[in-house]
């Protein structure tokens, strides 16, 4: 049986519903951001916090649970600028519980989100799992510090772990069923959706002066579906006994300017964008791409679907 704390966000949601096909699960998740109707109703739900050490017990007595998968975090990177307490105590002190009392019940399988944000501003064409990690933003900071106890703690205390450095997660589920859905909303593909509705006035293009080819930032965009298809493969690994302490990137390797993703949801919608042309966000790297070379060659994993496939199931679901 797994446990996936956060079952109820944007990839957790997508993660369970490709899990109960194969295994048990539970979901704790405390609905901060999360949202019930996104669970699927083969898993079980218990609404509670990763960092409430009583309703952890609980969940660890009831149920025979073999493996822990953990989404629950804020990841807003404006917001960790102005409220870095929040985040220290979500993401590290409430995940810091969650381990320790997994490990109290003598479970030792982790599958942690991470992401991008960890290599900070990153010198080259395509970031590798070796390139330094010098995150910009107490957000990176937060999943870099959880990154360093999970490794301390294998050593230690013979955790098993698999940590996913997603790139630019986007994209829906094919049944249209589940999708991204954040309030406030500031994700690049949903935003322009939402204006190609006629939800929103327009769309802010944050800075058009960055060192790429048409002045706007560039990222690697990969699909939800990918993202829960690697989870589900690291999870297999680490039940077999194959993975020890493990960092993974999770891209295409292929970067699009966000002109690119705003021409190409123009036409997949056949619609027309009103574009504002405003200043550079805070904290925005210039160009984030994925060598995903290493998770290719030891999971095998490459993703299947590219922007067109994002934009046409984010459409879907928007439309839903
Ligand atoms: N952008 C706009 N206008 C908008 C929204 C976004 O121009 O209205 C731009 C951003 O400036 C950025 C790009 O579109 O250049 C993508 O922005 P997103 O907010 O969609 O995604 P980020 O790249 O900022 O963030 C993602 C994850 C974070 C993670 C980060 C790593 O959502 O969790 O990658 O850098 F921290």
């Amino acid at each position: 049986m797994i446990l996936v704390v956060g079952g109820a966000g944007y990839i957790g949601s997508h993660v369970v519903k490709e899990l109960v096909q194969q295994e048990e699960v539970v979901v704790l998740d405390n609905l901060s951001t999360g949202f019930i109707s996104l669970i699927d109703s083969k898993a079980h739900f218990i609404q509670g916090d990763m960092g409430d050490e009583s309703v952890l017990n609980n969940i660890f007595s009831n149920y025979d649970i073999d493996a822990v998968m953990h989404f629950a975090a804020n990841s807003l990177v404006g917001e960790s600028v102005q409220d870095p307490y929040k985040y220290y105590y979500n993401n590290v002190a409430s995940t810091l519980v969650l381990i320790k009392t997994m490990l109290k019940f003598g479970i030792n399988k982790f599958i942690f989100s991470s992401t991008a944000a960890t290599y900070g501003i990153p010198n080259v064409e395509l970031i590798s799992e070796e390139e330094p990690t010098n995150p910009i933003n107490p957000y990176g900071r937060s999943k870099l510090m959880v990154e360093d106890i999970l490794r301390d703690f294998s050593n230690a205390y013979n955790l098993n772990f698999v940590a996913l450095r997603y790139f630019n997660a986007a994209g829906a589920h094919k049944s249209g069923d589940i999708g991204e859905s954040h309030d406030p909303e500031t994700h690049l593909i949903p935003i322009i959706l939402q204006h190609l509705l006629g939800e929103r006035e327009n769309i802010s293009v944050f800075g058009t002066d960055y060192e790429t080819p048409d002045g706007t930032c560039i990222r690697d965009y990969v699909h939800v579906t990918d993202i829960a298809r690697a989870h589900i493969l690291s999870l297999k690994a680490l039940m077999r006994g194959e993975l020890k302490s493990t960092i993974f990137n999770l891209g295409n390797g292929k970067g699009y300017s966000v002109s690119e993703v705003i021409k190409a949801c123009e036409v997949i919608t056949g619609r027309d964008a009103k574009i504002v042309y405003a200043d550079r966000r805070s904290g925005d790297p210039a160009k984030l791409v994925a060598s995903p070379d290493k998770i290719k060659k030891e999971l095998g994993w490459v993703a299947d679907l590219d922007l067109t496939h994002i934009v046409r199931s984010a459409w879907d679901w928007h439309n839903k």
